[in-house]
């Protein structure tokens, strides 16, 4: 089996992150979301995988090369404007060949892994083998209408009225019978060849086409709300380890990540919480469900349920929740008394300050 890991998209709902970089970098625990996707990917024991990239492709070359970091061989497919998930399939048709394949949408988190999933395909063999899990707004998704026995009767791309709460979750599983139908298909009315159009064509043509429930957690990254939430989500897993200084005057509480070359100062860092390699975090509190990037400075801040990206700095900001701060982004004070703020604001920023 051969895996299509989807990473173009625009990534709009993620600006002004995106204005820089593809949504599918955005770090999450400190690992970004698309690395996050590869493992999940050679947990299946997949090793040759085709990454659909973008006009953002040079940057996801930059981070997952050739592939053979992370246990797989990478071909680069590239797709000239975001056409939709099946016009990704028909392009990757000479990489694909006549095998089965994997297609996993490179913003999609399943930390729960798909491992009986894909075997319970590989048993079968239908056409095709969607991922669904239940949802509370499904007409933001594809829905998935299923009989009493579980068997597929519909497949709906984001409904009005959608007649179930089972969405499909970005990992579809394909034998070659599925090019027929992309070849099929014409767009729909967002003007892009669905893959859920395409699912249907089979089921219309007498195609065995199977659902599985992934009752794990699951998210698409697609929002900032959705990044934190999984960043939190993650961050429990973590077991601790401390690599880097921790100064007498630190304490770590909870399942604490320090990386190498990471130091800590007059800090309390409460876990779950990651501190990258390089950052300094100097009288301050970080954490809970915080992520710290590479190279960043943390001072005399208190800093929770947030994740700030490589390079960048927090210094005398007594309370900073729920934020996410980008690369070499900087968020400071005026200074003590100046009763104002100062802020240079990107395009599409949004902040907040206490009233
Ligand atoms: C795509 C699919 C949709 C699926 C969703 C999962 O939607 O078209 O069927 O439910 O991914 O994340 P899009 O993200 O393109 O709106």
């Amino acid at each position: 089996m051969k895996a299509l890991v989807l990473a173009g998209g625009s990534g709009t709902r993620l600006r002004p992150f995106t204005y820089s970089m593809p949504k599918q970098l955005i770090p999450i625990a400190n690992t970004p979301v698309l690395v996050h996707v590869l493992e999940s990917v050679r947990a299946l024991g997949v090793t040759e995988v085709g990454v659909v990239i973008g006009d953002r492709g040079p940057e996801i070359e930059a981070v997952l090369g050739d592939g053979l970091r992370f246990g797989v061989r990478i071909t680069y497919i590239p797709q000239d404007a975001p056409r939709g998930l099946a016009h990704t399939v028909a392009i990757a048709r000479p990489f694909l060949a006549e095998d089965d394949f994997v297609m996993y949408l490179g913003d999609n988190m399943l930390p729960d892994g798909v491992v009986p999933i894909a075997e319970e395909f590989s048993r079968h063999r239908p056409a095709a083998q969607v991922v669904v899990h239940k949802v509370a707004d499904p007409s933001a998704f594809g829905v998935a209408e299923l009989g009493t026995e579980g068997e597929v009767l519909r497949l709906v791309e984001k409904p009005l009225e959608p007649r179930s709460d089972l969405a499909l979750i970005g990992v579809y599983f394909f034998t070659p019978a599925v090019h027929e139908a992309v070849a099929a298909i014409t767009p729909s009315a967002r003007g892009e060849l669905e893959i859920t159009d395409a699912v249907q064509w089979l089921l219309d043509s007498g195609a065995e086409v199977r659902a599985s429930r992934y009752d794990g957690y699951w998210k698409d990254t697609g929002r900032v709300e959705d990044v934190l939430e999984c960043n939190s989500h993650l961050l429990e897993g973590l077991s601790r380890r401390v690599e880097g200084r921790v100064d007498a005057g630190s304490v770590l509480v909870g399942q604490v990540v320090v990386e190498q070359g990471a130091r800590i100062v007059r800090s309390r860092i409460e876990g779950p919480a990651v501190i990258g390699s390089g950052t300094v975090v100097e009288n301050s509190h970080v954490g809970p469900h915080t992520s710290i990037g590479r190279n960043c400075l943390v001072r005399d801040s208190r800093l929770e349920r947030s994740i700030a990206l490589d390079e960048s700095s927090v210094t005398g900001v007594r309370e900073l929740r729920d934020s996410l701060i980008g690369r070499a982004a900087s968020v400071g004070t005026t200074g003590r008394g100046t009763g104002h703020h100062c802020l240079v604001v990107g395009d599409h920023t949004r902040v907040e300050v206490a009233a």
